[in-house]
């Protein structure tokens, strides 16, 4: 790892298949995208996890499936179907928020535990030819604690850690912890990668300015906000008229791939609003309620193309 690396940080919900290959094929920038997390519950996948890792169902170069456990046997069989679908590279979850999983230990709900982490890590001993990354917070309750599991990190030949400046009782919401993440980052001795909150070119140069040894970052909702960030951090030109072209292209292909999966106007539309909740926060707060008030698909599509060339008119008066 020797280049400043961009990465899409997962989101369920969001960066499924569909998005993922359709915003390589469109936009890019990114240099690898992360599944959202594969669980292993009840001695069984969930077919929507299996579909989404599917190699025949994913067309982007760097692809690094997410798993997340709790206990060793769980780890192993996620690994195990892993494996044998192809893939060399796993990211472990260390950072979900979410309550019930939090109460079975897992996500952010392992971090108090280190002898749990370190379980679960000399499990992926067992699996010398797959590279593992951890996906982890600053802790659970107290920002100290990934500095405590730090040296069980160091034990492990983990590929990198990509660290979410908050802890997992922040949720989502709050300010990140730029100055928990600077401690960790100084006695981290594994490719660190930061998460959170990096919105703009800005947010990502102030970033790499403050900690010059990172790997690289990892975004998560800042690629719903604004799809074309990462080539933008990468200084890649793109003109309005090429954003306004690409935009809708991507966005139609989208509509399209959920309309034949889900096979239903009422379910694809409300897919497709949920994007809505993220993508082009500053948009006409009346044009966005217009896509999300839309009963059809029609009526959606009409809205949807307006907003978007709008946002870009807007753009172009800048
Ligand atoms: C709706 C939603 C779903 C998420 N799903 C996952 C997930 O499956 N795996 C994961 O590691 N993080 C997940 N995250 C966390 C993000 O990857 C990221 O760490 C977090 O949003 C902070 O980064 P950001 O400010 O760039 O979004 C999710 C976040 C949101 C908002």
């Amino acid at each position: 790892m020797n280049t400043f690396r961009i990465e899409s940080a997962p989101l369920q919900g969001y960066t499924d298949y569909i998005f993922r290959n359709l915003h390589y094929k469109y936009i890019g920038g990114i240099d690898a995208y992360y599944t959202p997390f594969v669980r292993y519950e009840h001695e069984n996948f969930r077919n929507k996890d299996l579909r989404d890792i599917s190699p025949k169902n994913n067309r982007t170069p760097s692809l690094i499936p997410q798993l997340i456990a709790s206990s060793p046997e769980e780890l192993n069989n996620i690994c195990k179907m892993l494996r044998k679908s192809g893939y060399k590279q796993l990211d472990i979850n260390m950072g979900c928020p979410f309550i019930p999983i939090v109460r079975r230990k897992k996500g952010s709900g392992i971090l108090p535990y280190p002898d749990k982490v370190n379980e679960l890590l000399k499990e992926t001993l067992k699996f010398p030819e797959i590279s593992f990354s951890v996906k982890t917070r600053l802790g659970w309750e107290s920002p100290n604690e990934c500095l405590q599991l730090l040296p069980i990190f160091h034990s492990y030949p983990l590929h990198h850690i990509t660290l979410h400046a908050r802890t997992g009782k922040q949720q989502y919401n709050g300010h990140t912890d730029i100055t928990s993440f600077g401690s960790f980052y100084e006695q981290c001795k594994i490719p660190l990668l930061y998460n959170g909150d990096i919105t703009s070119k800005e947010d990502a140069f102030t970033i790499k300015r403050q900690f010059p040894l990172i790997a690289g970052i990892a975004i998560g909702r800042g690629l719903l906000y604004n799809p074309f960030i990462a080539k933008e951090i990468k200084s890649e030109e793109i003109s309005t008229s090429e954003k306004q072209q690409t935009m809708q292209c991507f966005h139609n292909e989208m509509l399209f791939c959920y309309q034949s999966l889900l096979d239903a106007e009422h379910l694809t539309l409300t897919k497709m609003k949920t994007f809505w909740e993220y993508f082009f926060p500053d948009a006409d707060k009346k044009l966005r309620k217009k896509i999300l008030k839309s009963k059809t698909i029609n009526e959606y599509k009409l809205h949807s193309t307006f907003l978007l060339e709008t946002i870009l008119y807007n753009d172009n008066r800048q």
